[in-house]
């Protein structure tokens, strides 16, 4: 099973276009110890033919360019990317939908949620319609050599669809298992909170890249958000009693990698004690473009 990040950080991307913090100034600098990172998204194969995409960030053409297995042929229009399944609705997952409009027959699995958001709130469904005919699919078990299990993570829905009454989970994790070699991968990009049984549901998974948008719960205070709005916008830190980083030292067995990075987040410079502390952990912060094979 071979995985590939495309991206690593969280909207906006790293440096963010229009942030001046210290650390976006010092990554604009080009301090290798502080790399950019484009927004968070994710390439898998069960033979490194065949791909499919989880979310699609306004990244993805950079992403898909940079990237050798996802390039086309050997017909003029071949491409090996099958489909795209999508963690949720937000904006920096499904934006690089749009870009991949050329695509004769994508398609695109996703929480019902959200698939109903992309027709009524986003209504990207049937623009792209215009240029090619996509097929638009509720979760299924097995998908391009996958066998596919979701965990429901909750109602958190993107600002643009607030006023949607669809019913269910707008935030999913996934469990890939590549049948043939039993390799099993955890994608949680978006997790607001360590939900019951999630633990369990982790167990034995070779690779687990979870939500890394923010270490401490009060980061986001220089740049005017208190902690109570930080809390609000749904993603668990990584530091403290509650946070992701306990559940990463109960987990040593899997390859545990953070993602979906917020600029204000320490661990993305690597002079940092938070970023050795992670590391102490047995937790990573690869950089895009890595990849993971198992
Ligand atoms: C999130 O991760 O909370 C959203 O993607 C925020 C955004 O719209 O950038
Ligand atoms: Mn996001
Ligand atoms: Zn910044």
């Amino acid at each position: 099973m071979k995985a590939i990040l495309l991206g690593t950080a969280a909207g906006g991307g790293f440096p963010q276009w229009n942030c001046a913090c210290p650390q976006c100034v010092k990554c604009r600098s080009g301090d290798p110890r502080v790399p950019s990172r484009t927004q968070d998204g994710l390439a898998i194969s069960t033979d490194g033919e065949r791909w499919l995409l989880v979310n699609a960030s306004p990244d993805l053409r950079y992403q898909i360019t940079r990237t050798k297995a996802l390039a086309p042929g050997p017909g003029r229009r071949e491409t090996p990317i099958e489909g795209v399944l999508l963690t949720d609705g937000e904006l920096d997952h499904t934006l690089g939908l749009l870009t991949l409009r050329e695509h004769a027959g994508l398609k695109v699995w996703a929480p019902a949620t959200v698939l109903s958001a992309l027709q009524n709130d986003f209504p990207i469904q049937d623009v792209i319609h215009r240029y090619n005919a996509w097929e638009w699919r509720e979760l299924e078990s097995t998908i391009c050599g996958f066998t596919v299990e979701t965990f429901g993570l909750g109602r958190k829905r993107p600002k643009y669809a607030v006023g949607s009454f669809a019913e269910g989970d707008w935030v999913v994790a996934y469990r890939f298992i590549d049948a043939e070699s039993g390799g099993v991968l955890v994608y949680a990009p978006c997790l607001s909170q360590w939900p019951p049984g999630f633990d369990t549901w982790l167990d034995s998974a070779g690779c687990v890249i979870v939500d890394g948008t923010f270490y401490s719960p009060a980061e986001m205070a220089p740049s005017g958000v208190d902690t109570a709005k930080q809390a609000a916008m749904g993603h668990l830190p990584i530091d403290g009693e509650d946070g992701s980083l306990v559940r990463a030292r109960a987990h040593r067995g899997s390859h545990w990698i953070y993602t979906h990075l917020n600029n204000t987040n320490p661990v993305l410079d690597k002079n940092s004690a938070e970023y050795r502390r992670v590391r102490h952990s047995g937790a990573d912060v690869p950089v895009d473009g890595t990849v993971l094979e198992w």
